[in-house]
């Protein structure tokens, strides 16, 4: 039967005397129905929820239902979108999108799966440095099913009176089970940390163990998803709850290639475009997607229909120094860009030099830096840019973000 798992809902929330929900799922049948061109049942449907008695809505609570609060500051527990299919557009590596798929696929199955026994809890958990678009991820699964997103406030959730965050987390919790909706716990860290952590009390304790009997408790139908840059911090017990595990990392080339590529639009340069993709290794699509746009404010300000090559590769080469914490003067941006076999002229433009400077600074570069063995970061004569150099390399070669340190980005 078509749309039975809505039917179920109804009837569940009938037998628990909880009208909202009842009001919630018929509301979701009824558009389900409208969608699918059955426009007499859908009437009808609303001729019942048209009749239900205020003294029973008010019972219920209301017909707007309103996000539930922390008691001591009043702030809500959490903020909703609703989203388009099509609105949350999150550009994917194949493996990713193809795990992706079959989670959006399980999660418009739940009833038919639960029923044959193979129910998988469409719960998925998402983690990986900040700006790789965990959170675009969450607003594109939410959107391609049709769900409002419920993201969770960790500001107003975590109460520094004692008991309250374990009571806010179930409050939200119960909130989200009674309406069709994707229930998003970003920088879930902040709830879900490890429980042996010897600085934190029992009041931590408490809430892990609080936050796993509320997840134990989520009806199938339930869509949950959790975010993280800090993997690492989360309790063992809570990665079991998540029977999808998505390990979004900094972009590879051909993501690169495709993030810029959608963020230039019509201001894509004709040429340069792989150059780009080349000096941009580290980088997060956060960041991708701040050139592309200050490259646009540039191209327009100037009148340009597209991005020249040389702002780009200049915006570029300015960010990834930036990125590796070293300062983006012209002849660092000059030396990065060389680094990355950027011809002369190109380099002499996109780094504001003058084509005489930088085949100076190249010749330079070939006779200071000479091999030296296992030799670490060190400052090179007149830029005082800081340059690694590998065992047996004859060109100083700019520092990846992450090598020599740990990743600034993991640990923001
Ligand atoms: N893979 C991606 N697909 C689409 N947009 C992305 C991607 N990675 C980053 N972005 C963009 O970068 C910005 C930050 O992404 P966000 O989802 O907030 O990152 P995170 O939650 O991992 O820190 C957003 O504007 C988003 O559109
Ligand atoms: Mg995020």
């Amino acid at each position: 039967m078509q749309h039975f798992g809505d039917v179920l809902k109804i009837i569940e929330g009938g037998l628990k005397f909880n009208v909202q929900t009842v009001v919630n799922y018929a509301q979701a049948l009824k558009a389900r129905l409208e969608k699918d061109g059955e426009l007499q049942q859908a009437r009808l449907l609303q001729t019942k929820l048209d009749g239900i008695s205020p003294t029973l809505m008010a019972y219920s609570g209301s017909t707007a239902p309103e996000l539930p609060v922390d008691q001591e500051s009043q702030l809500e527990l959490a903020d909703i979108e609703k989203l388009a299919p099509g609105e949350a557009h999150a550009i994917l590596d194949t493996h990713i999108r193809s795990d992706v798929d079959r989670f959006l696929t399980y999660a418009r199955a739940t009833d038919q799966l639960v029923e044959a026994g193979v129910g998988v809890a469409p719960r998925m958990l998402i983690f990986g440095p900040p700006g790789v678009g965990k959170t675009q991820l969450a607003r594109h699964l939410a959107a391609e099913l049709g769900l409002p997103l419920m993201t969770a406030r960790c500001d107003s959730l975590i109460s520094s009176y004692l008991g309250s965050t374990a009571k806010n987390i179930r409050k939200l919790f119960d909130h989200a089970s009674e309406r069709p909706c994707v229930l998003f716990l970003d920088e879930f860290d902040a709830l879900a940390k490890a429980r042996d952590d010897a600085q934190e009390l029992g009041e931590l304790k408490r809430v892990v163990v609080g936050l796993l009997q509320n997840i134990d408790a989520l009806p199938p139908s339930c869509v949950l998803i959790a975010a993280t840059n800090h993997q690492q911090l989360l309790d063992a017990a809570v990665w079991r709850r998540f029977s999808f595990r998505i390990n979004m990392d900094l972009p590879r080339p051909e993501l690169r290639d495709a993030l810029l590529r959608s963020y230039l639009k019509s201001f894509l340069p004709s040429e340069h475009l792989d150059r780009a993709v080349l000096l941009s290794e580290g980088l997060s699509g956060a960041a991708l997607r701040e050139v592309a746009e200050d490259c646009i404010r540039g191209a327009v300000i100037a009148g340009e229909q597209t991005v020249p090559a040389h702002l780009l590769l200049h915006r570029m080469a300015q960010t990834s120094i930036i990125a590796r914490g070293m300062s983006p003067t012209e002849s660092a941006i000059a030396r990065f860009l060389l680094d990355n076999k950027t011809p002369q002229r190109l380099a002499a433009a996109a780094s504001n030099m003058s084509r005489r400077q930088v085949i100076k600074l190249s010749a330079d570069m070939k006779v200071k830096v000479k091999p030296v063995a296992k030799e670490g970061i060190r400052k090179t004569g007149k830029s005082g840019g800081l340059v690694a150099v590998d065992k047996g390399t004859d060109s100083g070669k700019v520092q990846k973000p992450g090598a020599g340190r740990k990743s600034s980005a993991k640990r923001a």
